[in-house]
């Protein structure tokens, strides 16, 4: 964030016109243009875009979606939202993505959708996924993966609706935020609808409307989820450095993996050819038979010299409330309590100088048990 995004904030308020209006409409725009989708609708989270998506799509008490073990809580959330069961399929710990294998054991005459997560800006394996899904629709989490891509197409328009977010730890943010693209318009009414408490038509709409007594119907039951022009002001600003955001990631990440290949202990981001990486995070895993330390040793170790890591996210089939809602136990998913116990997150982001780049690979180089 800085000064441009600070005056573009100036636009609605002078305006007056705060929640959803012409700024979320530009930014709607701009967003499905540089995602190459005919539709996109901002909302105020992925997670709030990942409910209207299943919503959308019928999703509902008695039906299945797949997710995978290893995503952020909010995946699986949505579908308890709509009444239905989440089923987990396990990962590949290399990519952090859904295993295709795994999906095709776990679809049932029940399953409504299936979740392809994008985790940290990879995009999952779509064609793998398509091939197993069949006639089950895939939404894409594209929570992490704004301005990734898959065999020279944009995440966003790879599944029946992609649902993106904007939270400060991604790479475009809004504060909060979110977005769910389409290219088919029906499913783009829908939703369209939807986070707008199922109304007919927006506000923007009825307020410019000729008939000032018209309220629109409401004939579906829909939700507040709509982004405020504020919002979208700075998202603007911030989708126009989209692009330079990410090519600068993609520069440093490139300087990890020349200057970090060689420590033994340590296993890389992989990423598949023909994948453009959106890098909203630089996950690596410590191996845990030849690393130094264990894994979280080995973050306070970091910690106390000034660097700050994360695990990559958690296996939601071992978070208490699911274990204990379906049942499960830590070794049902191996690939993803694997990744849950031993991928770490290194510092990348648009702020970080040359010498914090280089302090680090010096630090992670020189650990010795
Ligand atoms: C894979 C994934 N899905 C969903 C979300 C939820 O995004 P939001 O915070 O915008 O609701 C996140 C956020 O980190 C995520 O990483």
């Amino acid at each position: 964030m800085g000064e441009e995004e600070w005056l573009a904030c100036r636009g609605p308020i002078e305006s007056g016109w705060l929640t959803s209006g012409p700024q979320v409409q530009a930014f709607e725009q701009l967003f499905a243009e540089l995602h190459q989708v005919p539709h996109a609708i901002a909302v105020t989270s992925a997670t709030t875009a990942l409910h209207l998506a299943c919503v959308a799509l019928g999703v509902g008490p008695g039906d299945e979606v797949i997710v995978p073990a290893f995503t952020w809580v909010s995946t699986a959330n949505v579908v308890l939202y709509c009444g239905a069961r989440p089923v987990f399929a396990d990962i590949d710990p290399v990519t952090f993505n859904l295993n295709p294998e795994d999906v095709k054991k776990r679809l049932s005459p029940r399953t409504k959708a299936i979740m392809a997560v994008h985790l940290f800006g990879l995009c999952a394996d779509m064609d793998a996924l398509r091939e197993v899904a069949g006639s089950v629709p895939i939404i894409e989490d594209a929570a992490c993966a704004a301005g990734a891509s898959y065999k020279g197409r944009m995440a966003g328009g790879l599944g029946v609706v992609g649902c993106f977010s904007f939270h400060p730890r991604k790479s475009v943010t809004t504060g909060e935020g979110g977005m769910c693209t389409t290219s088919d318009s029906e499913l783009a009414e829908r939703i369209r609808s939807l986070r707008n408490h199922g109304a007919s038509i927006s506000e923007e709409q009825r307020h410019k409307g000729p008939r000032p007594y018209i309220l629109p119907e409401f004939n579906i039951l829909g939700y507040n989820y709509r982004m405020t022009d504020l919002q979208a002001a700075v998202g603007l600003v911030q989708l126009k450095k989209m692009h330079s955001f990410i090519q600068e990631r993609k520069r440093w990440a490139e300087y990890y993996f020349r200057e970090l290949s060689e420590v033994p202990w340590l296993r890389l981001p992989h990423v598949p050819e023909d994948y453009g990486h959106g890098w909203q995070s630089y996950v690596t895993t410590v191996l845990p038979d030849q690393a130094p330390m264990p894994r979280n040793d080995l973050m306070e170790y970091l910690q106390q010299r000034g660097i700050s890591t994360r695990p990559g996210t958690h296996a939601v089939h071992m978070l208490a409330y699911y274990r204990e809602k379906l049942g499960l136990q830590p070794e049902d998913y191996p690939g993803a309590r694997f990744a849950n116990d031993h991928s770490m997150a290194i510092p990348l982001h648009n702020r970080m100088t040359a010498e914090d780049f280089e302090y680090i690979v010096h630090t992670l180089r020189n650990i010795t048990a």
